[in-house]
């Protein structure tokens, strides 16, 4: 390895989920999940948009392998539709889903990429939701039952497994922000979907470990980073404070350490955790997903019933993307440092690393600059990272094409590939051939 150049063997990725770009909601067998219903209650997503249609990746996976067969990528993390595949929940195997996947998993291996499957990517069985969702703590049995079949049915040609994506995202978003399906607004049943969400998990690996498969299997989180406003001791115990909540929530119990007894005193809440289940969330993974996007400034502002915990975000001077979102590359190194500091030495990989721009297709080209300043600048930190012995093994870009962006709709572009979603047309970005070009050369081109 040169002084510049990604280690041989470091894995370049590309990722995306499948409400956001498969389309086809009633095709194939699907029945609805809970963001066929968000997507259908007015108000929710700007512009009415919803994931009827998305990119119609259903029909044109052969189409978006080929473009990823010539980016070059070696990995293609994509996710499973749970109501696909199981389309009420629990209970009877779709056929029809599991020959979707076995399509596209035929397509990847003929490209010679490698498939990383997430299980579950925030697209609930509407069916689930109606008997209580993650709220109830049956959905850790649903969640097994559905890894096993998934385990079972592609076991023999996925080597790489993802449990769930952004678990904080699931709780957060959607049962206390009321941003994401299903929609909720209420901090009981937050932290029981926490605590619900890690055991699904835990439940997953000992599944995956009791079947005996080949394989590996870990989990993803957004790990919001914080960097404290001023040297001030005071912001920074306020930053540590709050990695209670936005990382070590759902870090702790992976690593088999007790839940932040610090933040939930703070909050007045605790976690209905039952005999036994500490150890099953702490079923051993093979390596953590990072997903990284920003990081924010966090000062210590007196207690308060708004400030409960005595931090607050503070004002920033970076540029932003469409998101709105800090642009710090450096955050990334800080926070990779970070996991290393508290947790050890798991093998990581940023499963996710992105940002929205606002992309004109002009002529047939979109010359996202932008996005490829914001890319250098990732992908120079990661190197780094390994240079200085973070056992970082693989970046997935966020995301391979333009996608549903939750709650933003279609408005809020990530894609190396520019979707026109009058006709569907696919157009690779100037960020593509830059990617291309990382993964050709082995380094963060610059
Ligand atoms: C992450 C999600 C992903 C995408 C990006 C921008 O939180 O996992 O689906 O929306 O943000």
């Amino acid at each position: 390895m040169n002084d510049t150049a990604f280690p041989d063997g470091f894995l370049f990725g590309t990722a995306t989920s499948s409400y956001q770009i498969e389309g086809a909601v009633d095709e194939g067998g699907r029945r609805p999940s809970i963001w066929d219903t968000f997507c259908r209650t007015p108000g929710r997503i700007t512009g009415g948009d919803r994931g009827d249609v998305a990119t119609d990746h259903y029909h044109r996976f052969g189409e978006d392998v080929a473009l990823m067969k010539n980016l070059g990528v070696g990995a293609y993390r994509f996710s499973l539709a749970w109501p696909r595949i199981l389309p009420d929940g629990t209970g009877d195997v779709n056929l029809e889903g599991i020959a979707f996947y076995h399509r596209l998993l035929d397509a990847l291996e003929e490209a010679g990429i490698e498939p990383w499957a997430t299980l579950y990517h925030w697209d609930l069985p509407q069916t689930l939701q109606d008997a209580g969702g993650w709220a109830d703590r049956r959905i850790a049995d649903d969640f097994r039952a559905y890894a096993e079949v998934c385990f079972r049915e592609f076991g023999h040609r996925v080597k790489n497994w993802i449990t769930l994506n952004e678990p904080w995202v699931v709780a957060f978003m959607g049962h206390l922000y009321g941003a994401h399906a299903p929609g909720l607004t209420d901090p009981d049943i937050t932290y029981r979907v926490i605590h619900h969400l890690n055991l699904a998990h835990g439940r997953a690996v000992r599944a995956f470990r009791e079947g005996g498969y080949a394989g590996r299997i870990g989990t993803t989180l957004n790990l919001y980073t914080p960097r404290a406003a001023t040297a001030s001791g005071a912001d920074g115990d306020a930053a540590d404070r709050s990695r209670d909540r936005d990382c070590r929530l759902f870090l702790n119990p992976l690593f088999g350490r007790e839940y932040p007894a610090r933040h939930l005193e703070a909050v007045g809440r605790s976690l209905p955790v039952e005999p036994g289940d500490r150890e099953e969330m702490a079923e051993p993974v093979d390596f953590l997903g990072v997903h990284y996007y920003s990081e924010g400034a966090v000062r210590a502002v007196p207690v308060s019933p708004d400030h409960p915990e005595g931090f607050d975000r503070a004002p920033t001077w970076q540029d932003t993307t469409e998101m709105g979102w800090d642009i710090v590359p450096s955050g990334l190194l800080r926070q990779l440092r970070w996991i290393r500091e508290e947790f050890g030495d798991i093998p990581l990989y940023i499963t996710e690393n992105g940002a929205a721009c606002p992309d004109r297709l002009e002529e047939g080209r979109v010359r996202d600059r932008d996005r490829i300043a914001y890319l250098r600048g990732h992908l120079g930190f990661c190197r780094r990272a390994v240079g200085e012995g973070i056992n970082l093994k693989g970046y997935f870009l966020w995301s391979f094409i333009d996608n549903f962006e939750w709650a933003h709709g279609y408005g809020k572009r990530f894609g190396l590939v520019y979707c026109d979603y009058r006709t569907r047309e696919r157009f690779p970005k100037d960020s593509f051939y830059y990617y291309r070009d990382v993964i050709a050369g082995n380094e963060p081109v610059v």
